[in-house]
């Protein structure tokens, strides 16, 4: 059995934070994103953001402009090196799925562009589109399936990179809402176990999606010990599950937390928009 000691968490004074499980994800009511936020309301989503590793709001019909400017409290924002983009936004990231697609977005473990030497910190999704059903998002608690791993385990990491690329995930993922191939995309190498900035704990840092294999040791070794750590933080005790209704929207931290969304929908469409958050290099543990 896997243990893993819950953190309380704190209360807010500027909204309620109720948690979708004892390790991750919380839903923020009491706001309105729409309107700008005062910084000591911002400060608080920072630490409620800390504490749930994924935050959704509900009801929340934001504008691309209200969407920029909800993001910009949180530092620059990131421009994707694939993705289509609103118009005249290029911060604005489209993700959409319909009868036309045959990949969607997200599927699949990762975190948002992990092939960047930088990459970052958080994004922020707003659904406007749901499916009849399905098109739920399911999110992970990277410091939790860190803790979980035997200490043997966790000293054979320590020190360790990994090569995050992002040429198979990327080319021809846009193809069917018009979007070009550039001549290359990202790659960089990040330590397997990094440290996360806010708050000083170790969490696990490869996945499925974008990193290809560990630096220095044999490519069978290497796909041995990736499989074993894929198969590991996918453990259900680790997970929370968003069902999406119109103009909901999810908040995640990219360095603690990984995400997987299920294309379980087709024919249907799904459409929202995202804005992401610029982050650092990574520190190793
Ligand atoms: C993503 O940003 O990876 C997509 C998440 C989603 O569509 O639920």
């Amino acid at each position: 059995m896997i243990r893993h000691a819950a953190d309380p968490g704190r209360p807010f004074e500027h909204f309620r934070a109720s948690r979708l499980t004892p390790l991750i994800g919380a839903e923020i009511s009491g706001l309105d994103l729409r309107k700008p936020l005062a910084a000591p309301v911002v400060e608080e989503l920072r630490l409620a953001l800390a504490d749930h590793l994924v935050l959704f709001f509900r009801d929340q019909a934001i504008s691309p402009e209200q969407h920029v400017a909800f993001g910009r409290n949180f530092g620059e924002l990131h421009r994707h090196p694939a993705a289509p983009h609103v118009e005249g936004r290029p911060e604005v990231m489209i993700i959409a799925a319909d009868e036309t697609s045959e990949r969607a977005n997200g599927e699949g473990w990762h975190t948002d562009v992990s092939c960047d030497p930088e990459p970052p910190m958080g994004s922020i999704l707003h659904i406007k589109a749901c499916p009849p059903e399905g098109g739920d998002t399911l999110f992970a608690n990277m410091y939790a399936a860190y803790d979980a791993l035997s200490d043997r385990m966790k000293a054979h990491l320590d020190g360790l990179e990994a090569v995050h690329d992002g040429e198979h995930v990327y080319r021809g993922l846009y193809a069917n809402l018009g979007v070009a191939d550039k001549p290359s995309y990202p790659r960089a190498r990040h330590p397997v176990v990094r440290t996360h900035p806010w708050t000083g704990r170790k969490c696990l840092y490869v996945n499925q999606g974008f990193t290809t294999h560990l630096v220095g040791l044999p490519r069978e070794e290497s796909a041995a010990l990736l499989g074993y750590l894929f198969r590991h933080m996918a453990h259900p005790l680790f997970q929370c599950r968003f069902r999406w209704t119109p103009d909901a929207i999810a908040f995640w931290d990219n360095r603690s937390a990984q995400h997987h969304a299920i294309w379980d929908y087709w024919p249907h469409r799904r459409f929202g928009r995202r804005v992401t958050i610029k982050g650092e290099r990574p520190v190793g543990g």
